[in-house]
């Protein structure tokens, strides 16, 4: 239930290998830890006084700030304890609506869920398996209608033995795969767009809406950027290497601001098996972590996801997807100038000048942090023209110091060390093998990067760090400040001001610990809050964040059973006497991790993801720790969407 929970390997498969990086470049040098936070704080005050970063110097307290109690949070609901039992919990005084379980109706055709009797065809029109992100999206496009829109659900993995009758385990699951129990997790995974609407303070998914869309493993999609085409994209198949059957593992994601979703292909590497070490692709295989021993046995039956037969097929796998929610018709288009490698997600702002940036982090062990930068600027009146944005740009990876900068160092083809003389001939070949020109670059190894997000009203940036348990104490930096981090942390990114405004294309941002998650009673492992945290406020694992209108942060788990307590959501602020104070708001059933947490424009509303709920030792479709959240004889826990809303109305967290 340790890594293996993230990284979604049958645990009887797990081998040591699954428990080690895929990363083999150089370890970050020893420094002691005393000696970075002393050089950090001398450089801090150096970095206050100089001119590039003057205007963002307020950002660089992180939490000498605040020593406020708690109780002086602008977050006023009630805590829930901590817990871990079969329910879901929210805070006295609201409600959680169940609005899609997997199985549930999506397309107007979809037959009843009949549990233990799957098809592949009824799949296909139902609710995929293990939502993780949500994007909301207003109808009409554009507006701000917190009470009537469009969701847009990530499907990210299937758990065969939680969803098949008679398989004991993973193992006995894996074992017992066949032709047509691939075919059912094949629509399983992807994505879901379905309309949802508000009435009389109740959440609906809208029955027969021309926008209610499933997207799966066999959905056509086209491969944009300058990857597309490229001959290492090419396949039987799809010769001109532009056309790609479907998104696997898509994880988390966000939205642009011409209103499409950016989902991201994150851990692809463990669908496909064969012979990786004998293919052309050897070394960018194993740097992606592919290997002979699938956790899916899904290439004995599908050619393509078999390395020996489709050696380049997995080259089309690990890319950020964008989707246009409000046009079922189009096809999704990986973006393949914003780079390969185990995407979280990605979410789109408008810098100072214009240039759209998405961040993005690549969720491993010792993996690394990006950003695009599009090369032409967004404009307003062009609509989803601007998708042209995210073909011709610059990827970039962090490297981060310890005086409290980061610089954003571009990956382009032909500058420094990315030659053809180190095996990258063009920029197609520096996006498929992103991880390895980063590794050239000498970006900064991260404690598993999850989400990167601006927050909307400031504007500075939020990089989720959930956890790195491998870390030794050799290799701790100032960024990843704790050797065996079991609980992860939040820095907090700030970009510096152009023309009054937030520079995020810029090539330098300064930095900050926002949290460092754990339990401070405990002084062994290193937690910082803003101040005081309550007995079920202080959390770990931190995963997907959210922002409400008022500009506080609600951060979702993914880990925490691992110490005993349920996966759910913690609010803090991110300024003023609260900041950095963690709040319990819900708490999800056994098992489960949440994820998603996304609020509608008005604040009103928070839609959360519950995913595998019981994925547990000793839980199966026969016998699950939990039959949340139907609790029915016979039917089996199902991942599933809910919305969270204040009785009687009003702001979540007010
Ligand atoms: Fe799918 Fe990075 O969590
Ligand atoms: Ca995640
Ligand atoms: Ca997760």
């Amino acid at each position: 239930m340790t890594e293996d929970r993230h990284y979604r390997i049958p645990r009887v498969l797990k081998d040591e290998d699954d428990l080690n990086p895929s990363n083999p470049s150089p370890g970050a040098t020893f420094q002691d830890i005393a000696e970075i936070r002393f050089s950090r704080r001398a450089a801090l005050k150096g970095l206050l006084a100089t001119s590039a970063l003057t205007a963002v110097g307020t950002a660089l307290a992180p939490l000498q700030k605040a020593h406020a109690a708690a109780g002086e949070s602008t977050l006023k609901f009630s805590e829930i304890p901590h817990a871990y039992d079969a329910e879901f919990h929210v805070a006295d005084g609201y409600e959680a609506q169940i609005l899609l379980r997997w199985g549930d109706k999506v397309l107007a055709d979809a037959p009843e869920f009949t549990p233990g009797k799957l098809t592949a065809e009824a799949q296909a029109k139902q609710f995929g398996y293990n939502c993780d992100f949500i994007g909301y999206m207003p109808l009409p496009a554009g507006s701000d209608n917190s009470e009537n829109g469009l969701l847009f659900i990530n499907h990210e993995y299937t758990i065969p033995h939680l969803m098949f009758p008679g398989f004991a385990d993973d193992k006995a699951a894996f074992e017992g795969t066949t032709a047509d129990s691939t075919a059912v997790e094949l629509e399983a995974h992807g994505g879901t767009v379905v309309e949802v609407k508000k009435e009389a303070g109740a959440w609906k998914v809208v029955d027969g809406s021309k926008y209610n869309r499933r997207i799966t493993l066999n959905t056509e999609m086209e491969i944009g950027g300058p990857a597309a085409g490229h001959d290492r994209m090419k396949t039987s198949a799809d010769p001109t290497g532009r056309k790609v059957l479907g998104m696997i593992n898509n994880c988390a994601g966000g939205w642009t601001p011409w209103g499409t979703i950016l989902t991201g292909e994150e851990n692809f590497h463990q669908y496909f098996g064969g012979d990786p070490a004998g293919t052309a692709e050897a070394t960018n295989h194993k740097r992606y972590g592919i290997k002979a021993e699938p956790s899916y046995p899904w290439g004995k039956f599908v050619d393509r996801f078999d390395v020996t037969k489709e050696p380049n097929e997995p080259n089309r796998f690990g890319w950020i997807v964008e989707v246009n929610p409000y046009e079922p018709d189009q096809a999704p288009v990986k973006r393949t100038a914003l780079g390969r490698f185990k995407h979280e997600g990605a979410q789109a702002v408008v810098g100072a000048d214009g240039r759209v940036v998405a961040y993005t982090g690549d969720d491993e062990r010792f993996e690394y942090v990006y950003k695009y930068v599009s090369n032409g600027t967004f404009d307003p009146a062009a609509g989803v023209a601007n998708s042209a944005l995210l073909d011709d740009g610059v990827l970039h990876v962090a490297k981060f110091s310890d005086d409290g900068n980061v610089d954003w160092l571009p990956l382009v083809h032909g500058q420094g060390e990315l030659t053809e003389a180190n095996g990258f001939k063009s920029q197609a070949d520096v996006l498929i093998e992103a991880r390895r020109a980063a590794d050239l670059l000498g970006a900064t190894k991260m404690d598993r990067p999850e989400d990167i997000e601006a927050d909307p009203k400031t504007g500075k940036v939020y990089l989720v760090l959930t956890k790195n348990d491998k870390r030794k104490p050799e290799q701790v930096d100032a960024v990843n400040a704790r050797a065996d981090n079991k609980w992860g942390h939040i820095v907090e990114l700030t970009p510096p001001t152009k023309d009054g405004k937030l520079d995020h294309a810029a090539a330098k941002f300064a930095w900050n610990i926002f949290i460092q998650a754990g339990n401070p009673k405990d002084a062994a492992q290193g937690a910082k809050y803003g101040g005081e945290v309550s007995e079920s406020g202080w959390f770990a694992c931190p995963d997907n964040v959210a922002f409400d209108p008022k500009g506080r942060i609600w951060i979702a788990t993914d880990g925490f059973p691992d110490f005993g307590i349920h996966d759910g959501v913690w609010a803090a602020d991110l300024d003023g006497a609260g900041r950095a104070i963690t709040k319990h708001f819900l708490g999800c059933p056994r098992g489960a991790e949440l994820c998603g947490p996304v609020f509608t424009p008005d604040g009103q509303t928070l839609f959360v993801a519950v995913q595998h709920p019981a994925e547990e030792d000793e839980s199966n479709f026969d016998k699950p720790t939990t039959r949340w959240p139907d609790f029915a004889d016979g039917v089996p826990p199902r991942p599933s969407v809910l919305a969270i809303v204040k009785k009687g109305g009003g702001e979540i967290g007010s």
